[in-house]
């Protein structure tokens, strides 16, 4: 079951809305350019703007599976992209052992098989429509990794010794993150089209949690949003560890709500804060900042 693919900017704003993912026009453009030219898109952003979520929405979108690549230091081409299965090639062989010459032996070892195929091949060999890959926190991959991905994001085939070259039949929507902790190879970059992602704006912050969380309430909604808005605004000059992503937004409007907050105060702030923050620090360097953070929006 596929469903149409949207064929405008314009169209895909509304198909991501509708599975409940808030895009801007330039992250629509960069979204509708990558599927129209089959180009995979690379997401760079702070942890929390949504990365991960685009590459789920664009799959929910299209009815198409997702496949996902979680990267790690370490990660290597076993894990990736394929592995032989070597106890059933053992015992294959020993089965054939007298009944077949050894080339004959090795030539039938190396057949699909025994092939275990991970992500890479999987989303290689997805059935119609095709498979949407995320490739998630490539940064977290060490850079013999990112070489090994050229072949992939620049012809979308993989080539397996003693196998062969395995092209996709239907190009996967490749989707490519990183939290930037490091740069990547320029080599990625040039196969991949680009798009800084950044946190939203205040008004798609609070439509984002008025679509995903009902059940808070406006008043509420509204100064979690410009709360946070805040915070991230001046979390460089406070000197906040780590700026809090939509997920804390999102996930300290449920907290304030389940605990009956229907209007933002400084205690409220103050029981609730672990919600938001996630170093211990930080409280000390933003207790000074809340009365200000919590002065309505519309004062003078
Ligand atoms: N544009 C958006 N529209 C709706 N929800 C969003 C959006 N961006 C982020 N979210 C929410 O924020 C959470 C964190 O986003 P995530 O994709 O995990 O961030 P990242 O991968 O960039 O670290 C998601 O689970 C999702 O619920
Ligand atoms: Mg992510």
């Amino acid at each position: 079951m596929s469903s149409a693919v949207p064929s405008s900017v314009e169209a895909w704003v509304d198909a991501l809305e509708a599975v409940g993912y808030f895009a801007d026009r330039r992250l629509a453009t960069a979204v509708h350019l990558a599927v129209k030219l089959e180009r995979p898109l690379l997401l760079e952003g702070a942890p929390g703007v949504g990365k991960t979520e685009l590459a789920k929405a664009i799959a929910r979108v299209l009815s198409r599976d997702m496949v996902r690549l979680q990267c790690y230091d370490g990660l290597d081409q076993r894990d990736a992209l394929y592995e032989w299965n070597y106890a059933a090639q053992m015992l294959h062989a020993r089965l054939m052992q007298s009944s077949a010459t050894a080339d004959e032996i090795e030539a039938s070892l190396y057949s699909d098989k025994y092939l275990i195929a991970r992500p890479l091949l999987q989303a290689l060999q997805a059935p119609a429509p095709g498979a949407v890959l995320l490739i998630d926190e490539l940064d977290r991959a060490d850079e013999p990794f990112e070489a090994f991905l050229l072949e992939y994001l620049g012809e979308l085939q993989v080539s397996i010794p003693a196998f062969g070259t395995i092209r996709a039949e239907r190009a996967p929507i490749t989707i490519l993150t990183s939290n930037r902790t490091r740069d990547l190879n320029d080599a990625v970059k040039r196969r991949c089209l680009f798009h800084w992602l950044d946190f939203p704006s205040r008004n798609r912050e609070l439509a984002i949690v008025r679509a995903r969380l009902p059940e808070v309430g406006v008043q509420l909604a509204k100064q979690v949003t410009t709360f946070v808005q805040r915070m991230r605004a001046s979390a460089a000059e406070v000197g906040l560890g780590r700026a809090p992503g939509i997920a804390e937004t999102l996930e300290w409007a449920r907290a304030l709500t389940a605990l009956n907050v229907g209007d933002l105060g400084a205690s409220a702030v103050t029981d609730t804060v672990g919600v938001l923050l996630k170093d211990a620090n930080d409280w000390q360097r933003i207790e000074p900042h809340v009365a200000t953070w919590l002065v309505a929006e519309d004062s003078p």
